[in-house]
């Protein structure tokens, strides 16, 4: 009798185990453990318990988050479960067979809440593979204070930005414009900001190599004149995103070129921001040739290992679709000042209130301009911020670099066709 009851135990005990036994799985989100991203996995793990996420910390830029990502998906890896990726890569990871086709759990309906743009970065050859969940596009800050007291009225053309940048920077003693001038993915976003800028494109929509322009030449020549117009200085060489903001929010330049969230940073009071209520975010401007300021399509979004099991890339949906909900959105702009990739919470009065400067965003973000779609963008990638930054260090003429441009493009696309005939 006393064994029926130990059986009878042990039995109960393993079932309840396994009944409350949560699915792990894993999150590469960014470099932050206090960040919007690791505060919603947070929220995730004590809103259910069927599911833990453990947050997975990884480099702060683009490249390396690619890099690392690239190494464990070519070993198969089942881990990230999650992970979020740059709006540069479902081409080349839907091709690669490292995102899982998300079409089943992301219908039609769902995909209209959102910006178009970052519904057709997701998508590939009609299938979607990743959820947008937040949207970037490049903004020009300024200090209101410093072109008020020179009597300068916010910049809308290449030239008022050059000359306003020089010649406040030299009386003030500080940087004149500020930008992503480093070789790296980010220097790619801010030259094809100026290129859309001057009417120019380096490809075109149906993959038509345009790099070899007027438009895309005196673009590259204008980024190298603001250097040595003492416009920019030339430590942009090697600034990424946070080496402008940390210049702009301590009070050390006139303008930046940078994404949205440096607004909730610059925007801190006490000792923790020089500039708070000292500045405005408007529209890049244009240039000579072109018919408006652009804004790089930038952004980030949630992608499903398919090397996962099973069971992990059911809850890795799960959680996907909870850091991209309505809610999730609105708490990461509070908190990040990220724009929204859900269309409704440019309009929702609790992050209006909190957040005025997200109506600013709407316009820009939906005109924003995406970087060439490939499978091979990173390849692409590379030749661009090699010839670019080539040119604005003045190490090669912009015509030198647009005609080396040309070719290593075009190269990389005839290799293309190659793998898409006769498979990787
Ligand atoms: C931002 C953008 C991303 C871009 C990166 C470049 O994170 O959202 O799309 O590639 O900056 O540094």
């Amino acid at each position: 009798m006393k064994k029926v009851w130990i059986t009878l135990l042990v039995t109960v005990l393993v079932f309840s185990a396994i009944g409350m036994a949560k699915t792990k799985i894993t999150y590469f989100g960014d470099n932050d453990p206090n960040s919007a991203e690791a505060i919603l996995t947070r929220l995730f793990n004590s809103s259910q318990d069927e599911i833990e996420v453990e947050f997975l910390l990884q480099s702060w830029s683009t490249d390396d988050k690619h890099t690392a990502l690239v190494t464990r998906f070519g070993a198969k890896d089942p881990n990230p479960t999650v992970y979020l990726g740059d709006v540069i890569w479902p081409a080349e990871f839907a091709a690669a067979g490292w995102a899982l086709d998300l079409t089943p759990y992301f219908p039609k309906s769902e995909q209209d809440k959102f910006l178009p743009g970052t519904i057709k970065s997701a998508t590939y050859l009609g299938k979607i593979y990743a959820i947008p969940s937040f949207t970037d596009g490049g903004l020009l800050y300024y200090r209101t204070d410093l072109l008020e007291k020179y009597g300068y009225k916010p910049p809308t053309t290449w030239e008022e930005l050059k000359t306003i940048a020089a010649t406040i920077a030299k009386k003030e003693g500080i940087d004149g414009f500020v930008f992503q001038g480093a070789q790296y993915e980010g220097l790619v976003c801010d030259a094809v900001e100026f290129i859309a800028a001057n009417g120019g494109e380096v490809i075109d929509g149906n993959g038509n190599v345009k790099v070899n322009s007027p438009e895309v030449i005196q673009a590259l020549e204008f980024m190298r004149e603001l250097i040595t117009s003492g416009a920019a200085p030339d430590k942009v060489f090697t600034f990424m995103e946070e080496d402008a903001r940390m210049a702009f929010q301590q009070g050390n330049a006139v303008f930046m070129r940078n994404w949205p969230y440096c607004h909730s940073p610059s925007n801190m009071a006490g000792d923790q921001s020089a500039v708070k209520g000292k500045y405005g975010m408007i529209p890049m401007p244009k240039g000579p040739k072109g018919s408006g300021g652009a804004a790089t399509l930038g952004g980030w979004m949630l992608f499903v290992n398919p090397f996962a099991s099973k069971a992990e890339q059911a809850a890795g949906v799960q959680f996907a679709k909870f850091i991209t909900s309505e809610s999730a959105q609105i708490i990461r702009n509070l908190v990040a000042g990220n724009a929204p990739t859900r269309i409704a919470v440019y309009s929702n009065p609790t992050v209006l209130r909190a957040n005025a400067i997200v109506e600013t965003l709407y316009p820009i973000m939906i005109n924003a301009v995406p970087r060439p779609v490939t499978p091979f963008y990173a390849q692409v990638s590379n030749a661009l911020q090699e010839e670019f930054h080539a040119v604005l260090t003045g190490k090669k003429t912009a015509a030198d670099a647009v005609k080396a441009l040309e070719r290593k493009i075009k190269e990389i696309y005839e290799q293309s066709v190659h793998y898409v005939f006769s498979g990787p």
